[in-house]
């Protein structure tokens, strides 16, 4: 049964996802019938529906004329059976199961044949949406991302029964819509939160567990791997109570660890503690100035380093702080610091480790490297419980008065990057091992729905399948958490590396 679609409803037309959605309808030049249960939130979004477009003529994105028709185009009803004579319905209810199943089973005693049912669900599987709907094979997955009016992409998904016409005819409507469409499994978090979700978790363990403050996090994913936003920043956007939400739904169905709640999170929720919604979130609004004078340094050279291949300009002889390249330590207490460039051990390795209380002038460093990639403009710096906040500041003004962006965090296996992003690149390999998604889809769903510079399988792949081998088995040694299991395409590389 084929459709063409020239009419087209949004169900939740008054909640966010919804009100953004009708206006990428609208836009496209499709008839939009909004619905929503809430006839006073339709009405706030129409309000808001014209500013955008206004906004959009102001900026030279569209005529005059393109905004008239476009809200021409947008018509708001309470009454699902004004949805009769649309080509297709796409629902942006509340996400649950039951609510959702409901109204697609309402839907399909008001609307034709032919109409296609469309799921924006982020969580909920299309399969179990569609069931019982009585047009299971015209049920499909269309995941927009937030703000849906400006974000391009939308992740595609089939149910077990939908058919290949309704996937391809609700496929080449967001093409003619001016969206740009990804091909995903029905699974949990498709591909942008089932990447998301964990690392999301995996931040907050790591606050709790005191790695490093919120903001050098931020500070390390944006300088370290060139992301727009820090996953603080995120976080504090999408809302702590939604990321419980998120927890919930995804560990049940999948039982991977990462994806449970983290007990901080449930904590800053019981604390009202929400994000940018409730005025406080993981940031703590601490920010400290980069320091503008250094100390005089020398450099030990001890072998190979991957911090600074081409060597450290400007070193003296004797100076205030010794820095060790390419691993070796001396004790040297007459120095304010003593730098030890790390690779993927720990600070302990060199300085010893006792009851947990130790600490010195001595402290770790490493600039972050994806692999063998060239070397960023991140330093990380590691201190041991006690190590002297002298020699933090001063580890910290020589690398910046050079021009780095600095953090610090605590002795803990990968530091912040390597910690944070390592079980990514995992599941991103596996996900291409389960068939989730092609590479260049999950890559393009991460530098269009995140804004990441590149995806994770072009990073990890460019950084060295091998290198990542040695990054996520070094830090499951020393965890023994099952995120940093090297995934298979890691292992092989690897292999094919010992044998050639
Ligand atoms: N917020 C996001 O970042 C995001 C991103 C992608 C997808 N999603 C998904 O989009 C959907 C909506 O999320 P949201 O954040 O826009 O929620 P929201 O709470 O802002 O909006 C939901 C809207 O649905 C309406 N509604 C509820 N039950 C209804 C029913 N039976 N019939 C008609 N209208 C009904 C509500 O009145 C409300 O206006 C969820 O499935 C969510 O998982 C959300």
């Amino acid at each position: 049964m084929s459709t063409q679609i020239k009419k087209v409803a949004v169900c939740g037309a008054g909640g966010t996802m919804g009100a953004g959605i009708a206006l990428v309808a609208a836009r496209g030049g499709y008839q939009t019938l909004c619905f929503d249960l809430s006839a006073d939130a339709l009405a706030r979004q129409r309000k808001a529906a014209q500013k955008f477009f206004d906004r959009s003529v102001e900026k030279g994105r569209m005529t005059p004329e393109a905004r008239d028709a476009a809200m021409a185009n947008l018509v708001d009803t309470t009454d699902l059976n004004d949805l009769a004579d649309c080509d297709m319905v796409i629902e942006a209810i509340f996400e649950n199961l039951d609510v959702k199943k409901d109204l697609f089973a309402k839907l399909n005693g008001i609307c034709k044949d032919e109409t296609i049912f469309a799921s924006n669900t982020s969580t909920l599987s299309i399969t179990q949406i569609a069931g019982g709907c009585g047009r299971e094979d015209r049920v499909v997955g269309m995941h927009f991302c937030l703000p849906a009016q400006v974000m391009k992409l939308i992740e595609m998904s089939r149910g077990i029964n939908t058919s290949d016409e309704t996937f391809n005819t609700a496929w080449a409507w967001t093409e003619a819509a001016g969206q740009i469409s990804v091909e995903t499994q029905d699974k949990p978090g498709f591909i942008l939160n089932a990447l998301l979700v964990p690392f999301n978790n995996d931040v907050i363990r790591a606050i709790e567990a005191g790695l490093a403050t919120p903001e050098d996090i931020d500070t390390a994913i944006k300088s370290g791997l060139g992301y727009k936003m820090g996953p603080c920043t995120l976080l504090d956007l999408i809302g702590l109570d939604t990321q419980v939400l998120l927890g919930e739904a995804f560990f049940p169905i999948t039982l991977d660890p990462r994806a449970a709640v983290p007990p901080l999170c449930r904590r800053m929720v019981a604390a009202g503690k929400l994000g940018n919604k409730s005025g406080q979130g993981l940031l703590t609004g601490l920010t400290r100035e980069k320091a503008t004078e250094a100390p005089s340094f020398s450099i030990v050279s001890g072998g190979n380093s991957r911090s600074f291949p081409d060597g450290v300009d400007g070193a003296v002889a004797g100076g205030d702080v010794t820095i060790h390249l390419g691993g070796g330590y001396v004790a040297d207490a007459s120095k304010t610091a003593v730098l030890v460039e790390l690779d993927t051990e720990c600070l302990g390795v060199h300085t010893g480790e006792d009851m947990g209380d130790e600490g010195s002038n001595a402290v770790g460093f490493a600039r972050y490297r994806n692999g063998d990639d060239a070397p960023s403009n991140l330093i990380e710096l590691v201190r041991q419980p006690n190590t002297t906040d002298a020699a933090i500041n001063a580890a910290r003004a020589v690398f910046e008065v050079a021009g780095f962006d600095t953090v610090v965090c605590k002795d803990l296996a990968g530091r912040i990057v390597d910690r944070l992003v390592r079980p990514k690149y995992n599941d991103a390999l596996r996900f291409l091992d389960e068939g989730l998604a092609t590479a260049a889809d999950m890559d393009k769903t991460c530098c269009m729905g995140l804004g990441y510079p590149d995806g994770p399988i072009a990073r990890v792949t460019r950084g060295g399948l091998a290198r990542h081998y040695d990054v996520s088995k070094a830090i499951q040694d020393m965890t023994g958490l099952a995120g940093f299991n090297p995934a298979r395409r890691a292992v092989v590389a690897k292999a094919r590396q010992g044998a050639s």
